[in-house]
This record gives structure tokens, C-alpha cells and sequence, in this order.
């Protein structure tokens, strides 16, 4: 098996820029595909996971050329795409998957979504339900609440719905069958998950109107062609941050970052455990806030991590248990209970590698609670086929007593093939 063994730093520092943002792509592609005219994307993220998605739409006719700066896509307009020859593989990716289904829930044509086998294990009815709702017709494994979903295209109406759970995924997949719905398709949820869905909608000129938690669509709108920019990912800059915070003398600043404030929630969390990270020449760059991240080691302390703040950080939590793992005292992290079904249940990998290291981790039902210590011991940990969790044992690492092997690894590529030149170059012996 894949796995690599890194060795512990004496400092993190310099300057860098992080591959863009996944999400923020994922979307690029699936807008441009459905608008009229062409959509230009710069700083797309050539992550598989994007790739996943970017292969499901040639499949289906979108005309998509990368001359490896820009990504042009041709737009075949709101029904213009084609029915697809074979499945389509999404890979690992939740977003793929989850959001490309709300979409072809509308279409005139049959289709059929699959992906590896991370994905064929997670949920689906989070969508599949209130997708039905709005008379899409899918079917699937286990009663339509696993992949390969099969899906046969129907006209839709739109619905109001209050999702039990934060959730981009799911939201963005009803805004995306609201664009085919008759009438106003409204979703709201607990409390707000990344809106990029939200911002590059009204970027292409779809008619939206939000509140708090909510937002609705209006169906049949076409949508403009646009050129987008993708900011570096803050999922990625946090594998950063945190290497920074935790290891002594250091100083990093990361250019670029996304800091929609529906993503900032891992930068709150450390500064509130005392990590000094100061946000630089704040700007606005295609609907989306953008800074440089400016970090230096700090001694950190426990927090206690619970209710809105956990969804505007949902993708960091590995990289959050590791600061914990090195704060004085105790971090408690509740209302995370979806950390149970992301790549892989992240509640139990991490309490799992941690205790490899000698952290003493008590895990809840939607969350955990890490003691932090001055010591962590080298070992071997396990990816779990996860890559943010691969990416997380890399950093501990750094301030370990002696080098740490992680088995997995291949994983990473999902969304930051360039993880570990990045790390090298920063992480000084
Ligand atoms: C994403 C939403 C989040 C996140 C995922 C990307 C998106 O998932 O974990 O990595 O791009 O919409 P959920 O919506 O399931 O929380």
C-alpha cells in the first residue's frame, strides 16, 4: 500500500499560494455547462474530485478544454446537455455526486451516478427524499439511499424545504433541480453551510433571493457565460495554518485564500485557542472574499467547539484535532455528528490515530474530546482512504519525537495532488 514517512520540522516558514478551492471549481464547471456562451475559469483545482466532475459533463456532450491555465467551457444552456452513453463515475466525490443529481433530476434523458467505493457507502437520502418531493424520479441501492443511483429525468415543481441538516451538498442540490422546477424551489437549514452555490448563482444571472438560513430559486431562468476566478482553497491553507501554529519558529504566509465567512470558522477556532493569524489585503474576486493569511506559532489552548461554527468548518476538523492534540488542555467538539459520514467516519479515524501518537482522545456520538500534550509520539497511522485525514497525520508529524509513517496516502490526490512538494518546501529541518 501507497504511504509515505515524514520526518519532524524545526520551522514552517515562507511564502505560498495553495491550489484552488474545491468547491468553488466543482461549481465553475456544473454553472458554465447549463449557462449560454463561454465560461472562462482561472485557478481551477485539478483535483480528481473536480476532474470527476468535469468528465461527467464532456460525457454529456459540454464542449471543456483546459490549455493549462484557463478552463474554457462551451455552455449548452439550461437544456442543452446530452443524454450520457454510460454511468457516470464521480469518483470519491461527495460534491459530484450529490450535486450533479439535483441537476439531472430535470433533464429529458436517463442517466446513472456512481463512484468508488467511499461514496457507494454514503448517504444519498439526504437528497434522494427531498429531490422525490419535487417529482424527480431516482432509484438506487438500498431503496435509492445508496449509489449507483439511477435517475429518469421528469419535470419537477418546486417545494420549500427545511433540511434537518447544514448542508452545502444538499442544499446546492436542490438549487440546481430548482433551476429546472416550475415555480420557486426555497431551502432552508439549522444554521448557514457554504454558500458558493448562493454567490456563483447570482454571479450567472440565476434569480435568487436569500435570508438568514435560506434561499430560493426561481426555475426556468437561463443563465450568462462568466469569467470566474477560484481563490486558493482555505481547506487546503488550514493543513498550513496549523503546521505553522504548532511548530516552534515559524512564520507562513499563505497568498490568495478564500475567506467566505461560510468557510472562516477554522480560523475562529484557532484564534480562539490563541494561534495568531492575522487575515491581509482583504479584496473581493469573482462574488468571493479573498486574503493573505499571515501566520506565526503561537502556544494554543482547549476550546470548546459546538453549534453554528461547526458547519463553517466542517472539512477541518482532522486539522483542528491536531491543534488540539498540542494545546494545553482539553477540546470538547460537539454537534459534529457529520463528520461521521464524510470520506470516512472522522470522529472515530482520528480519535484512533491520535491515540497512536499517545493523545488521549474519548470520543461522543457527535464529537470528541481531545486532551492536549507537549509530547506526541512518533508510529504509524492509517488514511482511511480519507485525504483530509492523510494530509492531517502529515502535519503532526511535524511535531512529533520522531517520524511518522502514513499508509494510504494515495487519497490526497482528490483535492491537493500538490500537498507534500508544498510541504517540503515550507517545512524547514
Ligand atoms: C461541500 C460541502 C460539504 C463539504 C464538502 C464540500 C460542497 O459537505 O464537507 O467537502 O462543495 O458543497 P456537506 O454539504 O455534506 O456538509
Amino acid at each position: 500500500m501507497n504511504s509515505t514517512t515524514i520526518q519532524p520540522a524545526a520551522s514552517v516558514k515562507g511564502e505560498m499560494v495553495v491550489p484552488g478551492d474545491k468547491s468553488i471549481s466543482h461549481r465553475s464547471i456544473m454553472l458554465g455547462a447549463i449557462a449560454n456562451g463561454v465560461t472562462t475559469v482561472r485557478g481551477f483545482l485539478r483535483g480528481e474530485d473536480n476532474l470527476s466532475t468535469m468528465h461527467a459533463f464532456r460525457a454529456m456532450g459540454v464542449e471543456i478544454n483546459d490549455d493549462g491555465e484557463t478552463i474554457q467551457i462551451t455552455g449548452r444552456g439550461l437544456h442543452g446537455l446530452n443524454e450520457p452513453g454510460d454511468v457516470l463515475d464521480c469518483g470519491n466525490s461527495g460534491t459530484t455526486i450529490r450535486l450533479i443529481t439535483g441537476l439531472l433530476s430535470g433533464q429529458s434523458f436517463f442517466s446513472v451516478v456512481t463512484g468508488d467505493q467511499y461514496l457507494r457507502k454514503r448517504p444519498m437520502k439526504r437528497i434522494v427524499e427531498p429531490l422525490s418531493r419535487m417529482g424527480a424520479q431516482i432509484s438506487g441501492r438500498n431503496g435509492a439511499t445508496l449509489a449507483p443511483l439511477a435517475i429518469n429525468g421528469a419535470p419537477l415543481k418546486g417545494i420549500n424545504y427545511q433540511s434537518p441538516v447544514s448542508s452545502a451538498q444538499i442544499k446546492s442540490s436542490l438549487m440546481l433541480a430548482g433551476l429546472y422546477a416550475d415555480g420557486e424551489t426555497s431551502v432552508s437549514e439549522p444554521s448557514l453551510s457554504r454558500d458558493h452555490s448562493e454567490r456563483m448563482f447570482r454571479l450567472f444571472g440565476a434569480s435568487l433571493a436569500r435570508n438568514d438560513n435560506g434561499v430560493t430559486v426561481r426555475g426556468g431562468v437561463e443563465l450568462t457565460a462568466q469569467e470566474v476566478t477560484v481563490p486558493g482553497d482555505i481547506s487546503s491553507a488550514a493543513f498550513f495554518i496549523v503546521a505553522a501554529l504548532i511548530t516552534p519558529h515559524s512564520e507562513l504566509l499563505i497568498k490568495n485564500v478564500g475567506v467566505n465567512p461560510s468557510r472562516t470558522g477554522v480560523i475562529d477556532i484557532l484564534q480562539g485557542m490563541g494561534g495568531d493569524i492575522q487575515l491581509l489585503d482583504l479584496r473581493e474576486v469573482s462574488g468571493e472574499p479573498v486574503a493573505d493569511i499571515l501566520v506565526r506559532s503561537s502556544r494554543l489552548n482547549g476550546i470548546s467547539v459546538s453549534g453554528g461554527v461547526v458547519p463553517r468548518a466542517i472539512d477541518e476538523f482532522p486539522v483542528i484535532c491536531v491543534a488540539a492534540a498540542r494545546a494545553e488542555g482539553v477540546t470538547t467538539i460537539r454537534d459534529a455528528r457529520e463528520l461521521r459520514v464524510k470520506e470516512t467516519d472522522r470522529i472515530t479515524a482520528m480519535a484512533g490515530n491520535l491515540r497512536k501518537l499517545g493523545i488521549t482522545v474519548t470520543e461522543t456520538e457527535d464529537g470528541m474530546d481531545i486532551t492536549g500534550s507537549e509530547q506526541l509520539l512518533g508510529g504509524i497511522v492509517d488514511s482511511s482512504g480519507d485525504h483530509r485525514i492523510a494530509m492531517s497525520m502529515a502535519i503532526a508529524a511535524l511535531v512529533a519525537s520522531a517520524a511518522i509513517t502514513v499508509t494510504d496516502i494515495a487519497c490526497i490526490a482528490t483535492s491537493f495532488p500538490t500537498f507534500f512538494p508544498l510541504l517540503e518546501k515550507v517545512a524547514l529541518k
